[in-house]
């Protein structure tokens, strides 16, 4: 896959218009734009058209659906039809429910492998479950969800889940891509946020990896932010870390 296909830039603005600004000056330097709750719940679903409009060819839903089978399948069934790239599901909701939405969805015809890279956007929305969220620590998981496992193993079998049951793929945090990929193997798409190039502040992220490190512990994609958005000229950030990856990768 070309390397500025990797990056995925999160739309994490309040307002529709600086959403498509974001779009025009970054269309053909990246791969894909991730549509998250708030641009949602400020600009509506027209938001998909609207991005659309302004160059946006592959949309990632983060939607993180998480409800009984039922209700995530009626989700799913919309969504669908949405002309979407991706979008995701809580894999803490179960097999039944990641099945469900599966089925909602239609079966893929051809292993999702061939939806990545250059292909043209496919015809189903590539399925993601999220593991677990990067905010919530060993402790938490431990004393508030009374998991007995580390949060590396948790995501590695909620990972391993998931595939099982429907999903094309999983978001993770760099540091958990290893052990998905011991444990699911190099079919799954992995989608991952906390990546940050040297040359970026962390911002609010705690634990980070750059986009070189990532790709090559076993990352498709790559969800950066700040680094890009906040740039005085986010079209040459971009260009940047696609080097990065690029020079890396040998
Ligand atoms: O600006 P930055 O690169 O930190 O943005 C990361 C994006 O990835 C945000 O949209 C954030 O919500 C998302 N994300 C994350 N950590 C997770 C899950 C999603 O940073 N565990």
């Amino acid at each position: 896959m070309e390397a500025s296909e990797r990056i995925i830039v999160p739309l994490d603005v309040p307002a529709i218009s600086e959403a498509q600004n974001l779009v025009r000056a970054l269309r053909g330097h990246v791969g894909a734009f991730k549509v998250g709750l708030e641009l949602v719940h400020v600009a509506g679903l027209g938001v998909f058209d609207q991005l659309r409009a302004a160059g946006a060819d592959r949309v990632f839903y983060d939607c993180k659906l998480h409800d009984i089978p039922n209700t995530v399948a009626g989700a799913a069934r919309a969504i669908a039809g949405m002309g979407l790239w991706m979008f995701n599901v809580h894999a803490a909701g179960g097999s039944r429910m990641i099945a469900a939405a599966r089925r909602a969805i239609g079966e893929r015809p051809v292993d999702q492998r061939s939806a990545l890279g250059s292909q043209p956007t496919p015809r189903l929305p590539l399925l993601l479950g999220v593991t677990l969220l990067t905010s919530l620590g060993a402790e938490e998981l431990a004393a508030e969800m009374r998991v007995d496992v580390g949060p590396r193993d948790y995501v590695a079998v909620l990972a391993e889940m998931a595939v099982t049951h429907g999903c094309d793929g999983v978001v993770c945090s760099p540091h958990e891509i290893q052990d998905v990929r011991a444990r699911c193997g190099s079919e799954p798409i992995i989608v991952t946020p906390g990546v940050r190039p040297s040359w970026a502040t962390t911002d609010d992220q705690r634990r980070v990896m750059t986009p070189a490190d990532a790709v090559g512990a076993g990352a498709d994609y790559l969800v950066i932010g700040r680094p890009i958005t906040r740039a005085t000229d986010p079209a040459a950030a971009a260009d940047r870390i696609a080097d990065e990856i690029r020079n890396a990768a040998g």
